[in-house]
């Protein structure tokens, strides 16, 4: 079956939401205007049951079947924006200064709706639909609160299905693949305690900067020298922050940064080995340290059976040749693993074209990109609660 000709119908609706929420960005866990607009739009739908304030602004919807009980099925939606300006230029760019959906988290909403609107419709489907709108994605902490508020069993859930958009796939394309699609993501902080002084008496100092230029040094041969060749993984420095003047050695300076890794073995070996070399590389100098590593983020693992499952809806939805099931993995990490640790699914990417990346500025949701994120969501549904 191609795209649904009801998605069709409703297309300009969803547009229009996604343009309202891209107008009106929240950020964190602070999404209550999104979320009251979730929350009204889903009672217009008429659906059975309306759960504000899961894990502190998310919205739990529930949807039951015509066709009797059966197991309950959960959708994810990330409804948070970035702390970004827009480029803008468009007319529904973003009026709130400084805040942007720059990861397209407003077409993941819109979309939701949209199979909300439908499955409420329509309900051909025995059991439970559970649509999971989520803050907090973009800081790594919304599914692990819903988690935490209850959300697997309060709602009796089974399965946990996502979708985020993808820059660079064709505009409503699928891709997809089992196991690992997207990192682990941890990150750290190091603080060097050396000891400060007169920039033209280094040896009555402990200069914490040179002692982060080794370690930052030695950070590179993490994954060059100590990771399987065949395994992805990522050690950045994202900051070397310290020192106020040319003529003084500080006290004490601060890296941070970030690991990625495609299995958690890796990610608990990088852990290990940025914890030693920090550690070491300081007394070596004679200096102290403190690491702080936070793993937050486990690998996004799509169950093998599902991702087949998910495949064939796919495949049903866009055809065949717009399905690509052993896509790449990305790097990048995404919060909605937590759910993905707990239950079997899968996450897609849906195809968002030649847009500017994620994270960019310019990047904009691809609208065209919501017959087929809908239609997919809808059948999905139908085909895994089929009665
Ligand atoms: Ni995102």
């Amino acid at each position: 079956m191609p795209i649904l000709n009801r998605v069709s119908d409703m297309y300009d609706e969803i547009a229009f939401w996604r343009r309202h929420l891209h107008q009106h960005p929240e950020i964190g866990f602070e999404v209550h205007q999104t979320a009251e607009f979730v929350a009204r739009r889903l009672e217009e739908f008429g659906v059975n049951e309306i759960h504000r304030g899961v894990g502190q602004t998310g919205v739990v919807a529930v949807i039951r079947g015509r066709h009797g009980d059966g197991p309950a099925i959960a959708l994810r939606a990330d409804m948070d924006a970035l702390p970004i300006v827009e480029a803008g230029g468009q007319p529904h760019a973003s009026t709130i200064e400084g805040a942007m959906h720059a990861c397209g988290h407003d077409g993941h909403t819109a979309m939701l709706l949209g199979a909300a609107k439908y499955l409420a419709e329509t309900r051909n489907f025995k059991g439970n639909v559970v649509l999971v709108f989520q803050p907090a994605e973009e800081i790594g902490s919304g599914a692990r609160a819903m988690i935490e508020d209850g959300l697997f069993d309060r709602f009796g859930i089974s399965h946990v299905y996502g979708m985020h958009n993808m820059p660079g796939i064709p505009v409503g394309d699928i891709a997809l693949k089992r196991g690992a699609i997207m990192a682990a993501s941890a990150k750290f902080t190091i603080r060097i305690h050396g000891r400060g002084g007169h920039a033209a008496r280094p040896h009555t100092t402990i200069d914490p900067i040179v002692v982060g230029a080794q370690i930052v040094g030695a950070l590179q041969t993490i994954v060059s020298r100590t990771v399987d060749p065949i395994a992805p993984a990522v050690v950045t420095v994202t900051r070397f922050a310290g020192g106020t003047a040319d003529n003084i050695i500080p006290e004490a300076i601060e890296l941070w940064g970030t690991a990625r890794a495609l299995s958690m073995a890796d990610a608990r070996h990088i852990e290990e080995r940025v914890t030693a070399i920090a550690t070491k590389t300081a007394e070596a100098a004679g200096a102290r340290v403190e690491v702080d590593y936070n793993q937050s983020i486990p690998v996004t693992e799509n169950d093998t059976d599902e991702a087949a499952f998910c495949t064939r809806i796919a495949r049903e939805v866009v055809g065949d040749a717009r399905v690509d099931a052993e896509t790449v993995p990305v790097m990048a990490g995404e919060d909605f693993s937590h759910m993905l640790d707990r239950r079997p699914g899968t996450l897609v990417f849906l195809g968002n074209g030649a847009s500017a990346g994620l994270h960019h500025p310019a990047y904009d949701f691809s609208d065209e990109a919501i017959p087929a994120g809908v239609s997919y969501w809808i059948r999905l549904v139908e085909g895994k609660l089929s009665p």
